[in-house]
């Protein structure tokens, strides 16, 4: 099914002469978004603030929860299965949604994975796991979305890095290495695409309330003394950063090019 009547608003991806209401530059109901590691945390609500603004959703995951997610917030959406460092999937699942939908307008590059380990102790293998999800996974999506975002002349490829892309952090060795990689591609894409009416940026957030975050490695008296370094006292909630990427989609941020919109309470500041 080819979603009909959904060309993308005139302002959208143009000049910054055009004036926008805030109404109409995040009325995502024209347009078709597809995000990695949707089934829960950031990426459950990023997909769940897009869908609220009328998008229609592409969402990817390696867990089958990804379907019962999916439906829950409207029957227009497409879900996938599909492992972001597998190369062949990650294909196939680009071509499934553009045979669905016809286009894809925004990639949130979201799937992430964050094993911990003191450097002198860290396998090749945790390593290779790390990179292969953080790094290779946001690669491989936006190669082969960018490419049909090429043909069309538009779209918004927004990377998840972290803090950890910007300074140390304990036992994150492979972690801090695969976001820095994030940001090093998200700029080289912007570099190259803006010319051709995309626009790619990452954001980086700090320890979010997720199971990969506050309620993983952070959770107990690691995080409790993190937190105490953050200006503003606290971790991000889920729906702070998936505002980041409301904001990058939008037609608000049309100038917004190779970026990196740090949301981590002032952390990196200090
Ligand atoms: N939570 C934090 O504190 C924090 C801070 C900075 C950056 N981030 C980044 O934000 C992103 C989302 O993190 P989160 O906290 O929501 O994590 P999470 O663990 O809550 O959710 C991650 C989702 O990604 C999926 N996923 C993992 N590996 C995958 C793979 N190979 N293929 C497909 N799906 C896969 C998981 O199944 C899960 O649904 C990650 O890139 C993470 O590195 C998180």
């Amino acid at each position: 099914m080819v979603v009909t009547g959904c060309h993308s608003p005139p302002f959208f991806f143009q000049e910054t002469k055009i004036q926008l209401s805030i109404e109409q530059a995040f009325d995502f109901s024209n347009q078709v978004v597809l995000i990695t590691g949707a089934a829960t945390g950031i990426g459950f609500s990023t997909a769940q603030q897009f869908a609220e603004r009328g998008a229609t959703l592409v969402l990817v995951d390696r867990d089958e929860k990804i379907h019962e997610v999916t439906q829950a917030l409207g029957t227009r959406h497409l879900s996938l299965v599909a492992d972001v460092s597998n190369e062949e999937t990650v294909v196939s699942s680009v071509t499934i949604a553009i045979e669905k939908f016809g286009r894809i307008d925004v990639l949130v590059n979201n799937a992430g994975i964050g094993p911990l380990s003191k450097s002198e102790e860290t396998t090749s293998a945790l390593w290779d796991a790390t990179m292969a999800v953080n790094l290779k996974g946001s690669f491989l999506f936006a190669r082969e979305v960018g490419k049909h975002m090429i043909l069309r002349k538009r779209g918004r490829i927004i990377n998840m890095a972290s803090q950890a892309a910007l300074v140390a952090l304990d036992g994150h060795l492979a972690y801090c290495a695969s976001k820095a990689g994030v940001l090093g591609m998200t700029r080289v894409m912007a570099q190259e695409w803006g010319p051709l009416g995309i626009t790619v940026n990452a954001i980086s957030p700090t320890v979010v309330d997720t199971e990969l975050g506050a309620r993983g490695s952070w959770a107990g008296e690691i995080g409790a003394a993190f937190k105490k370094k953050i200006p503003t006292g606290r971790f991000a909630l889920p729906v702070e950063i998936a505002m980041s990427a409301l904001y990058l989609a939008s037609g608000a941020a049309a100038m917004v090019n190779g970026a990196n919109i740090v949301v981590d309470g002032g952390y990196t500041a200090g």
